[in-house]
């Protein structure tokens, strides 16, 4: 067993807006967090990161050791390692690649804290003896410049569950102690048995308002404003998602579930509060976005077993026209400069 005297090791991959956030709550819990940055690395390096916040106030952290790659780690081995990139399965090189230089070790617990579905499998094919330690956020939180972290609300929730349900018990009190570090660290985390059911719940969020956004440039609650079609539009997208998680076994995504994710944005809509999803901040900036995590995944899952999804189908068909337009315009804006 580790030496539970000595402070966790914690390898932090992907240190944008939601891994600068958990780096500061992990640091505060007396963790060791080297962090795995990539664009912001020079600036994280010299001056640490910048963290405007409503909970934790203003405040500025370095990481205990700030690295540009992954290969960098040598033959360090960590308690934890905690991936905080954006989901892109399908991208080379594939999460797995990234991670296999530093899981050397079997007790080493991976916690994925992405959005999307069907995220973890790979990386439980990956490392089959690692507890792999799924997590649904709740921090709405963004990079506003390299370094630099803005988090408005109180809102703080990390669910976290084994990958399967019915892993080892070795790998449920991994989830277990991550859990408590969260929550020592200052944030709201917990573990729960079935985390399927958390992710899919967010997921009828996530596949009917980033897309909704993500094509109109509309905030959730403005887009609900813009037509008498608009509130039906997200209902049927979130009652495809039931459809298919009921046909699939995930138990517990209801109409009532639906009914209170759909009500957050109606609330929006009367206070003038929408929100920008993060798949259209991504389209302003002209970033990659999480359409094969979120839409694809379910797509291909509803194809595989023979479910017709006619909404979701076409948010993937425009989105993905829209991601490949993006790429090129990536490509061709790096060559002509
Ligand atoms: N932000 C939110 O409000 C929020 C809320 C709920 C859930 N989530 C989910 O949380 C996850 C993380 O989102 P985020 O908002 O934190 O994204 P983000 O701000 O874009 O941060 C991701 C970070 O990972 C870095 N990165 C990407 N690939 C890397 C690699 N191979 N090695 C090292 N670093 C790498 C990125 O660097 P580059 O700058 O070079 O790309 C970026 O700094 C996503 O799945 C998202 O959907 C976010
Ligand atoms: C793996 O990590 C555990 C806990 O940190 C440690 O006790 C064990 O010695 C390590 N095993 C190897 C082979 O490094
Ligand atoms: C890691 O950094 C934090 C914050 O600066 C610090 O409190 C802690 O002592 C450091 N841990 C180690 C092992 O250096
Ligand atoms: C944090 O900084 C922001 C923006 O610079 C400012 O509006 C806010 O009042 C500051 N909060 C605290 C607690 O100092």
């Amino acid at each position: 067993m580790t030496d539970q005297s000595a402070p966790p090791r914690v390898l932090l991959i992907g240190a944008g807006s939601i891994g600068a956030v958990y780096l500061y709550q992990l640091q505060q819990a007396g963790c060791d967090v080297t962090a795995v940055c990539r664009s912001n690395y020079a600036q994280v390096k010299e001056h640490g990161f910048k963290l405007l916040s409503l909970r934790y106030g203003n405040v500025t952290y370095r990481p205990n050791k700030t690295l540009s790659s992954v290969s960098e780690c040598g033959g360090e081995t960590f308690d934890f390692i905690l991936v905080c990139i954006k989901s892109f399965p399908g991208n080379r090189p594939s999460l797995p690649d990234i991670l296999a230089p530093v899981v050397r070790n079997k007790s080493t617990a991976i916690v994925l804290a992405q959005n999307g579905i069907m995220i973890e499998e790979e990386v439980a094919l990956a490392f089959p003896d690692n507890p792999i330690i799924s997590g649904v956020i709740y921090l709405p939180s963004v990079q506003t410049e390299p370094g630099t972290i803005e988090y408005h609300e109180m809102l703080n929730l990390l669910e976290l569950g084994t990958y399967p349900g019915d892993a080892p018990p070795e790998h449920h009190a991994a989830a277990v102690r991550f859990s408590e570090l969260m929550v020592k660290g200052g944030g709201n985390a917990k573990v729960l048995e079935n985390i399927q059911i958390a992710r899919w719940s967010k997921l009828l969020l996530n596949a009917a308002w980033n897309p909704i956004c993500a094509l109109t440039l509309c905030s959730d609650g403005d887009f609900l404003l813009s037509s008498e079609l608009a509130e039906e539009l997200a209902w049927e997208v979130m009652m495809e998602i039931i459809a298919l998680a009921a046909e699939i076994g995930i138990p517990d995504i209801t109409v009532e579930v639906a009914e209170s994710k759909l009500s957050i944005a109606k609330r929006r809509a009367k206070e003038g509060t929408g929100r920008e999803m993060s798949m259209l901040q991504d389209i302003r900036q002209g970033r990659p976005f999480e359409v094969e995590a979120i839409i694809g995944n379910t797509v291909r899952l509803g194809r595989h077993i023979g479910m017709k999804l006619p909404r979701l189908e076409t948010f993937y068909a425009l989105l993905k026209g829209r991601y490949e337009a993006q790429a090129k315009e990536r490509r061709q804006g790096s060559t002509s400069k």
